[in-house]
């Protein structure tokens, strides 16, 4: 269970290393075009700067192959580049992190356009506050900021994997955009669209931060397993809350997936079961009662169950590349793997 009892809580291990790194996050996306500044910070405001799931993530995966704590000089707020400290792993694993919600922030601006959103974690999106097109240039600059704070790492694998991620996370949206009836109603074309939206940065801001880490090609292959698997958890956990959540508990409107016209994994799990809702995928669920209907046959098929067993394979996946990493289990590394494991429960049996 989730922080359970004699356990330290997994989040705490690195909470005071990710509020470093949020801090720098709101000092490095400082510009001297003051609209596009209050758009860019919107989102790392503090109170608005959501889980911060990823850095946490990133920095317990560093400390779980690391043999000891890092200095405390890592938790300096002072943006010297890593460049003036070429031997600083850490300093260049955590900005990682800051280039991992830079993308993550920026994919959301554009998502949130993209899907005509008007909330985003519980508040206005920024398109509501300031429109489509300063919106999507706010986004865009982000990726400008993360992809300078990358070049200045002068490390080409991580660059190639954190770039690779980008073309992912557009690939996702674009497989999403444009699926065909039968696309539409695929598992696989499901799975892979999920692997691109959420699981790729997860995995490849993970493999970045082993690469950085100096460690075996057999580690950073498990640090990416970790973060491929969590993501896909996650996803299917999210797409279970879809059907599950009321409005007021997510902060959004609850059958958002299928309102908006998308099979999630419950929906096509249950049309295994109910040929019928094959026709309502295809077209969408835009004719008049589509949407009762489909969240009735849900309803009454094994499709959340699945969709949870399948997460909860994922998440036992992401527990098993943890525990094959064969950096030496320092006290300081199996405390931090303990952590990975925690963060993987919490993302099996998170409630919003
Ligand atoms: C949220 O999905 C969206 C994503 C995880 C990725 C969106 C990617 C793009 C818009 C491509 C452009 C990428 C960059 C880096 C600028 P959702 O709409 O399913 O979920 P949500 O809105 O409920 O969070
Ligand atoms: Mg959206
Ligand atoms: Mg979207």
């Amino acid at each position: 269970k989730p922080g359970g009892g004699e356990q330290a809580d997994a989040f705490a291990l690195v909470r005071e290393e990710v509020d470093c790194v949020t801090e720098r996050l709101r000092r490095d996306i400082f510009t001297e075009i003051p609209a596009l500044e209050r758009a860019a910070e919107y989102f790392f405001r503090a109170g608005a700067e959501g889980k911060r799931l990823r850095s946490s993530m990133l920095l317990l995966a560093a400390s779980a192959l690391a043999p000891a704590p890092p200095s405390l000089h890592h938790l300096t707020i002072d943006p010297a580049p890593p460049a003036e400290h070429p031997q600083d792993v850490r300093r260049r694993q955590q900005r990682i992190a800051e280039i991992t919600e830079l993308i993550h922030v920026a994919s959301l601006l554009h998502d949130d356009v993209i899907d005509s959103s008007g909330t985003r974690r519980g508040k206005k999106s920024l398109n509501a506050v300031v429109g489509n097109k300063v919106a999507i240039l706010a986004g865009d600059f982000l990726l400008a900021r993360a992809s300078v704070s990358l070049a200045s790492l002068q490390n080409s694998e991580a660059i190639m994997l954190m770039s690779q991620s980008l073309e992912h996370l557009v690939a996702g949206e674009i497989l999403q955009l444009t699926a065909d009836a039968d696309e539409a109603a695929s598992m696989d074309h499901y799975l892979r669209k999920t692997y691109c939206k959420t699981a790729s940065l997860m995995a490849n801001s993970c493999k970045a931060v082993a690469v950085l880490g100096g460690h075996s090609q057999a580690d950073c292959h498990a640090a990416s397993e970790y973060g491929r698997h969590v993501g896909l958890a996650f996803q299917l956990v999210d797409d279970i809350m879809d059907f599950t959540c009321t409005a007021s508990e997510m902060g959004k409107p609850g059958l958002n997936d299928l309102r908006s016209g998308l099979a999630t994994a419950p929906v096509l799990y249950a049309a295994e079961e109910h040929a019928e809702l094959l026709p309502l995928i295809q077209r969408r669920f835009k004719e008049e009662g589509d949407v009762e209907a489909a969240l009735g046959m849900v309803e009454a098929s094994s499709g959340l169950q699945r969709t949870r067993q399948l997460a909860a394979f994922h998440a036992a996946e992401a527990v098993a590349a943890v525990q094959g990493m064969s950096a030496p289990a320092t006290q300081h590394a199996a405390e931090h793997r303990a952590g990975l494991l925690q963060v993987t429960q919490r993302v099996l049996d998170r409630k919003k």
